[in-house]
């Protein structure tokens, strides 16, 4: 018999409404909605019943960008697909988007191999990959199509940073927008520019200039705005939509201001670090600093401020983590130099709980715009929705109970997170993940954790878009020619 769930007397959330309902699951996805649901068969008969009182029902979230397992700067990043996902639940996320890597030289499609392998078997909750091309010539443009229509991958990242070993050139992004649009894919982008930043380095080592604030230092916010408006020239010189991730700044955000002001549609993402923190952090005595180093690096305080506004005025879109933690003796490595500091840190279990504690207890974003923000947007943009991001008949029963008069307080001590360290150590935080249904299973309830490893699924995703292409077109014979 297929298992159900009746959760009786929350408030459901979604991105643009709030109501009192109850909401009965069958095998994996909600199979009604309604009011008092508890007194009528066959709803009464659920093989569970939860009572979601005094609780919102929000929509699972979706983390569109970590980096589970990832090789980076000498080392690998210190979540596994298991650690990293199981700690998403304890937050509320249900999905991520983690980044296959393309490595130099290899083919697209044994970097979403080597990912697979990683995830596939491992994950306790549902993943997605977008695919980071780091290089991009005649093979692996010849392998776009399959990679969107086969495998579900539908947006592809470029690095405009990491000179010499992520970052690609202009002719190659232009290339892979023209490609991947054929298709329905786009292009997603970390908007530094390269050789600012390693020029910088390069001049701040050389005058002895090594600790760690000085990695902020050679990454102003004009490195990322050049970058941000270059990317957004190319996509709408080739009449593309894109997407930037991790912005950080008001300089980067007039930027895509002004394109919007083009008729150009632009996608943003910030990640919740740029909300939270300021550069003063780099400030902290000795190498306590180098918990915060991540690129883009901390903004001011004007920045954090830029970046709420940019969220209530629907220039930016989705708030992820960019979760890529580094435990200690990782960050160490960079002890004479900042440039060797593994850049990443920890945050998939405290986005969402922090959302709602900073930006809705706080009064700076509503109820709806943080569903919208910490799952809705990302289901939209990338191929998900409706299966993921709402709660709504038919939709993947990924739900999160959330008791918002609950008040805690974040550490190390009491984090799932594969590091030594919290970003967000001794935060009282108001509202708590008190349940967490992942396709209609309780995954995590009152701190317990009610599912194993390799439950978490594989979301095939959908094109991101129309493709431009007609079906008659789509035979990838004839590939697209730039320039
Ligand atoms: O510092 C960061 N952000 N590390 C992860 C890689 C990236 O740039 O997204
Ligand atoms: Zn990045
Ligand atoms: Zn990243």
């Amino acid at each position: 018999m297929t298992h159900s769930v009746l959760i009786k007397n929350g408030t459901i959330v979604t991105a643009a409404d709030s109501y009192q309902a109850d909401v009965y699951i069958k095998g994996e996805a909600v199979h009604t909605i309604g009011k008092n649901l508890n007194a009528l068969p066959p709803f009464n008969q659920a093989n569970k019943i939860i009572d979601a009182t005094g609780c919102y029902l929000f929509p699972g979230g979706i983390d569109p960008h970590t980096h589970m397992e990832l090789p980076f700067m000498g080392t690998y990043s210190s979540d596994s697909f298991e650690s990293g996902t199981l700690a998403g639940l304890y937050g509320g996320t249900t999905t991520i988007i983690d980044f296959a890597i393309q490595a130099q030289g290899k083919s697209l499609n044994a970097g979403l191999d080597e990912w697979h392998r990683k995830a596939d078997g491992q994950a306790v909750g549902d993943y997605a990959f977008h695919l980071a091309v780091t290089d991009f010539n005649e093979q692996t443009q010849a392998e776009v199509q399959e990679v969107i229509q086969k495998r579900g991958v539908s947006s592809f990242k470029i690095f405009m940073a990491y000179k010499g070993a992520l970052m690609v050139d202009d002719l190659q992004i232009a290339r892979l927008m023209a490609e991947t649009a054929r298709f329905g894919g786009m292009v997603i982008a970390h908007t530094e520019n390269g050789d600012m930043v390693a020029n910088n380095v390069a001049q701040l080592l050389t005058e002895g200039h090594t600790g760690v604030k000085y990695h902020g230092l050679s990454r102003p916010p004009i490195c990322e705005a050049e970058a941000a408006g270059r990317f957004m020239d190319l996509a709408h010189h080739g009449e593309h939509e894109c997407y930037i991730v991790h912005l950080t700044c008001e300089e980067s955000l007039n930027r895509v201001r002004k394109a919007t002001q083009r008729n150009q549609r632009v996608f943003v993402e910030t990640c919740i670090q740029y909300l939270m923190f300021n550069d003063s952090q780099y400030e902290l005595p000795g190498f306590e600093g180098a918990k915060w180093i991540f690129s883009p690096p901390l903004r001011k305080a004007k920045d954090q401020e830029a970046l709420w506004h940019g969220m209530n005025q629907n220039l930016i879109h989705t708030v992820a983590t960019d979760h890529c933690p580094f435990c200690l003796d990782q960050k160490r490595m960079g002890e004479q130099d900042f440039s060797k500091i593994p850049n990443g840190a920890p945050g998939i279990e405290n986005r969402f709980e922090l959302m709602y504690s900073e930006g809705v207890e706080k009064g700076r974003i509503s109820l709806n715009k943080f569903v919208d923000v910490t799952s809705t947007a990302a289901a939209k943009i990338f191929g998900m929705f409706p299966r993921k991001g709402t709660i709504a008949v038919g939709s993947d029963a990924d739900i999160v109970i959330f008791d918002p008069t609950v008040e805690h307080t974040y550490s190390v001590e009491n984090q799932h997170m594969n590091c030594d360290y919290s970003a967000y150590e001794g935060w009282r935080v108001k509202g708590k993940c008190r349940t967490v249904l992942l396709r209609g299973t309780v995954a995590i309830d009152e701190g317990k954790t009610l599912i194993n490893k390799g439950f978490g699924k594989y979301i095939h995703r959908a094109p991101v878009m129309e493709p431009l292409l007609s079906e008659s077109q789509k035979t990838g014979d004839t590939p697209c020619q730039i320039g």
